[in-house]
């Protein structure tokens, strides 16, 4: 806890990895009754699908929303609470979400610590499947000379 407590940049950079590529890219709900909004009509059973990838890349939310700026966390993502929602939001919100934050920042930290990791690519593309998935994010892992 102590570890996680203290890495706020590696926080940071998960978070700013998450809103570039959130592995839950879309979320869905059933429309209980018939119902409109914007002009738009919405029957009793339809489905809907919400594009966390889009609302995480609007150009209307974000600044430079298609860059890696892992320091616009750098007060916490609750600020962006209403345009960022990598563990979905409301009574349905990730109950793992604490847990995976805890997880990933603990297996990043123990991996640099061993390894500087080089990447062999330009861009990342991505495979959207039930969460999405990166296709050619392919890595160098060089051994660190004191471990
Ligand atoms: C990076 C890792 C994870 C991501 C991005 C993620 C994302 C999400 C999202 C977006 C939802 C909401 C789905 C919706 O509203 O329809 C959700 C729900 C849920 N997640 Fe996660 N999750 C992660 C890790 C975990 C872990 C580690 C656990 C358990 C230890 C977990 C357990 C759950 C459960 C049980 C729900 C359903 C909650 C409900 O419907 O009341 N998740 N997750």
């Amino acid at each position: 806890m102590d570890l996680v407590t203290k890495s706020k940049i590696c926080q940071q950079v998960v978070e700013e990895a998450m809103r570039l590529y959130p592995p839950a890219y879309f979320i869905d709900r059933v429309n209980i009754k018939a119902d409109s909004f914007n002009g738009l009509d919405f029957e009793a059973g339809a489905n809907l699908l919400f594009s966390v990838y889009e609302m995480h890349r609007h150009p209307d939310l974000w600044e430079h929303p298609n860059e890696f700026q892992p320091e616009r966390f750098n007060e916490g993502s609750r600020k962006f609470s209403s345009q960022y929602f990598p563990f979905g939001a409301g009574p349905r919100k990730c109950i793992g979400n604490n847990f995976a934050m805890f997880e990933m920042i603990i297996a990043i930290s123990e991996l640099i610590s061993i390894y500087k990791i080089h990447p062999n690519f330009e861009a990342i593309d991505i495979t959207p499947l039930i969460t999405l998935k990166p296709k050619n994010a392919f890595l160098t892992f060089e051994k660190r000379n004191s471990c």
